[in-house]
């Protein structure tokens, strides 16, 4: 059943507290833990009293953005239409592997939640979209829902409140684009996962043109912790000057980390504790090169900026990066830049969903210069063009992966010229560059930041 789950005496566990522990499992195993106590409390309060308690907790959404999940939920009015909620269990950012952990080892943790989470929002249908890789997680789930409806936590009369909640688990066919929310919701339509033009926002016209929030799955297992415990209980994690970022998170951990793996700490954990107190940093006794600190859409971090880096929203914002889907992507001292951005790129090009030209183009056309420069037949006019690309892929698409794609180009440059420097075939004219060319020597015209 998978690999067991390790945990370090400086995490704070609260979603990740039954991890590796197979009785969890079980709906038995999960009452004994404490579970569906927050349900039932829920389903004999108002959906709105609910709404306030987690707006008050300022739990943030999980999935990357970081919008405040309270506020989403208030956006839903008990206006007689048919609302919907859709758990979004796609996780295919790469670098980050949480989602599927809490669905393997706790799997009656996200069917709490999200019932909770559709009473919250007013709905009586809710679809938990599991990517379509996923072959445990989806067997864990599956048994998990079954299990619920068959002791009448589900459905009509969900544990004899009168109150309705369905709950149906949808398998994706394995497509990064339909974790975008919009995209999902086509997708889970029996439509092509394209993203749609927003407005209207899917609390306006979500599924099947009705009301729906779209929440992701750390998000809404979070939530029963919180009926159970306060909003001030919440509250407690993270740093006294910055009410923003509060609660505990699961980050993923991979690359070339001395343990990898999945930690839960309290926002506002000092990055470079975390890295080599916890992670023990790069495996094999190398330095720790680079990282990514939040799924493959966000900047890079040098070695150093990590040591003082703070893990939560604004401070990985201000240590000029970001907080994403809190996948930590560790480079060594080995690693080809070039290379592995170069990589990233062939995925975000392999994963467009072709609808926006900056996109389609500028994924592929990046894609094909990253892969010149690697293989040494770049040339220095090479730099310009990939940031003016960039530009035009950023901000200007129906959905963020066209920007998710230049990030990574624009950071490595600025963070790792020298390696984009070093891999130029010599240029005639050019004095400067090659395999022996140092940032010092380029002439300011080639220069984008000049
Ligand atoms: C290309 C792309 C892929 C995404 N993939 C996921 C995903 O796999 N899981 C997820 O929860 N959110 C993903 N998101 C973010 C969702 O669109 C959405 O913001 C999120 O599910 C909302 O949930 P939250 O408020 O609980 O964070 C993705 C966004 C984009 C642009
Ligand atoms: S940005 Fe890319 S993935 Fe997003 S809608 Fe446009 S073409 Fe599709």
């Amino acid at each position: 059943m998978g690999y067991p789950h390790r945990s370090h005496e400086r995490e704070t566990p609260v979603l990740s507290k039954h991890f590796g522990d197979p009785a969890a499992r079980t709906l038995q195993g999960w009452r004994e833990r404490g579970g569906y106590v927050a349900l039932e409390k829920a389903l004999k309060m108002d959906p709105a009293e609910i709404q306030t308690i987690v707006k008050d907790s300022g739990l943030r959404g999980r999935g990357g953005a970081g919008f405040p999940t309270g506020v989403k939920w208030s956006f839903m009015k008990p206006d007689g239409k048919q609302h919907y909620l859709c758990c979004n269990a796609d996780e295919s950012e790469p670098g980050t592997f949480k989602d599927r952990e809490i669905m393997r080892w706790t799997p009656h943790a996200l069917v709490e939640g999200v019932a909770l989470g559709a009473y919250a929002i007013y709905a009586t249908v809710a679809y938990i979209y599991i990517r379509g890789e996923f072959t445990e997680p989806l067997e864990q789930v599956r048994a998990a829902v079954k299990e619920a409806y068959a002791a009448g936590i589900l459905g009509e009369n969900a544990m004899g409140s009168g109150k309705t909640v369905h709950v149906h688990v949808h398998q994706g066919a394995g497509a990064y684009i339909c974790g975008e929310e919009t995209a999902l919701m086509n997708s889970l339509e029996g439509r092509r996962g394209n993203p749609r033009i927003k407005p209207p926002f899917p609390a306006v016209a979500g599924l099947f043109g009705q009301p729906t929030t779209i929440n992701n799955v750390e998000t809404l297992t979070a939530v029963p912790h919180i009926l159970n415990n306060g909003a001030e209980w919440y509250k407690q994690f993270g740093r006294p000057d910055n009410p923003k970022s509060v609660g505990t998170k699961l980050f993923s951990v991979c690359g070339n980390a001395a343990r990898p793996g999945n930690y839960e700490v309290p926002l506002g954990f000092n990055f470079g504790e975390f890295l080599w107190d916890l992670c023990g940093g790069a495996a094999n006794g190398r330095e720790i090169k680079a990282v990514i600190p939040g799924g493959s859409s966000v900047p890079f971090l040098t070695a150093e900026e990590c040591r003082t880096a703070i893990m939560d929203y604004e401070g990985f914002v201000a240590a000029g990066s970001m907080l994403g889907s809190g996948g930590v992507i560790v480079f060594d001292d080995q690693q080809d830049m070039v290379r592995q951005i170069a990589r990233l790129c062939r995925f975000y090009a392999h994963e467009s969903c072709a609808q926006c030209s900056q996109c389609r183009e500028g994924t592929a056309w990046t894609t094909k210069i990253m892969e010149r420069i690697s293989a040494g037949d770049g040339t220095v006019r090479d730099f310009d063009t990939l940031l003016s690309i960039a530009d035009n892929m950023t901000g200007k698409t129906i959905c963020v992966l066209s920007d998710s794609c230049a990030t990574p180009v624009v950071s490595g440059l600025k963070k790792f010229r020298h390696e984009f420097e070093a891999k130029l075939k010599p240029t005639p004219g050019v004095v400067g560059y090659g395999s022996t060319a140092t940032a010092a020597a380029a002439p300011r015209a080639a220069s984008p930041t000049a």
